[in-house]
């Protein structure tokens, strides 16, 4: 792997623990002002420190991110739909590597839709950006999305689209976890990230997925929602680093996430 590529994919997963946190708040970009996070900056500011990397488009970046973070960035490039409009899955690439580079971004992540009418066109897209990320040393983010059809979300489905992507030269894989997960990460040669899909009802099952998924193979999360929507984002983006690069266990890093939510608690209170 060439150094830039190598650098970035460091800048990404922790090579230290050879796992990530990645903040996904790209959810805009067909959902416009998704809740709680109609304004961006407002969301994003007090969850950077514990972020390894956020995900998101150039036009968030660069409204409603301090360009002095030392954030590192994997930019959303595929998009031009949106959840009133016809297919989500007709999507296309809405963002010049020039302007990537531009950025200084980690990565570029893009989505797939297969199974769909538009399965060729995502997939070729994928095919056409990883030559490009080659070409200037930028990791691929292949994000296997399923749309509203939530229910797809099984091994069988999922470990078809994630090799499909690893095939095509993706250097990291985001998908959703389920059942059987292990299926999904033994044929799928690219390191494995998890998005958290519709938030969950109870902490508990968030950090017992996010648990779940990295025992199963999975190397981090891409999350967004049950961060973001959770009453206490930064005491849950905390408990789940705790999981993904301490090792402690779901009930442990419930214990953390409570204590830290506690201590918010005080500060608040005491104006
Ligand atoms: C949409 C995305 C989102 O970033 C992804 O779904 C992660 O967010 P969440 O954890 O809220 O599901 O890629 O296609």
């Amino acid at each position: 792997m060439d150094w830039g590529m190598a650098n970035r994919m460091a800048r990404i997963i922790n090579p230290n623990t050879g796992r990530t946190v990645m903040l996904a708040l790209d959810h805009g970009y067909f959902l416009g002002p998704t809740h709680r996070i109609e304004e961006p900056r407002k969301t994003i500011e007090p969850l950077l420190p514990y972020a390894d990397t956020i995900m998101l488009t150039r036009g968030v970046l660069r409204t409603s991110v301090d360009p002095k973070s030392a954030t590192n960035v994997v930019l959303r490039v595929s998009g031009g739909v949106s959840v009133i409009g016809p297919a989500l899955s007709d999507e296309g690439l809405t963002t010049s590597i020039k302007d990537a580079i531009r950025l200084n971004v980690a990565g570029i992540g893009i989505s797939v839709f297969i199974g769909t009418e538009h399965e060729r066109q995502t997939l070729l897209n994928l095919a056409e950006l990883v030559n490009i990320g080659e070409e200037y040393g930028i990791p691929v983010l292949g994000i296997t999305a399923v749309g509203k059809e939530l229910e797809k979300r099984d091994a069988r489905f999922l470990s078809l689209c994630c090799r499909i992507c690893a095939e095509l030269g993706t250097h990291i894989v985001k998908t959703y976890y389920c059942e059987d997960f292990e299926k999904v990460t033994t044929g799928c040669p690219a390191p494995i990230v998890i998005a958290g899909g519709p938030k969950l009802e109870t902490e508990m099952d968030v950090l017992d997925m996010t648990y779940s998924a990295l025992q199963h193979g999975a190397v981090g999360v891409d999350m967004g929602r049950n961060i973001w929507q959770n009453d206490h984002p930064v005491a849950m983006i905390r408990a789940i680093r705790s999981i993904v690069h301490e090792g402690l266990k779901p009930k442990q890093a419930h214990e953390f996430f409570k204590e830290i939510k506690e201590e918010q608690n005080k500060k608040v209170a005491s104006g």
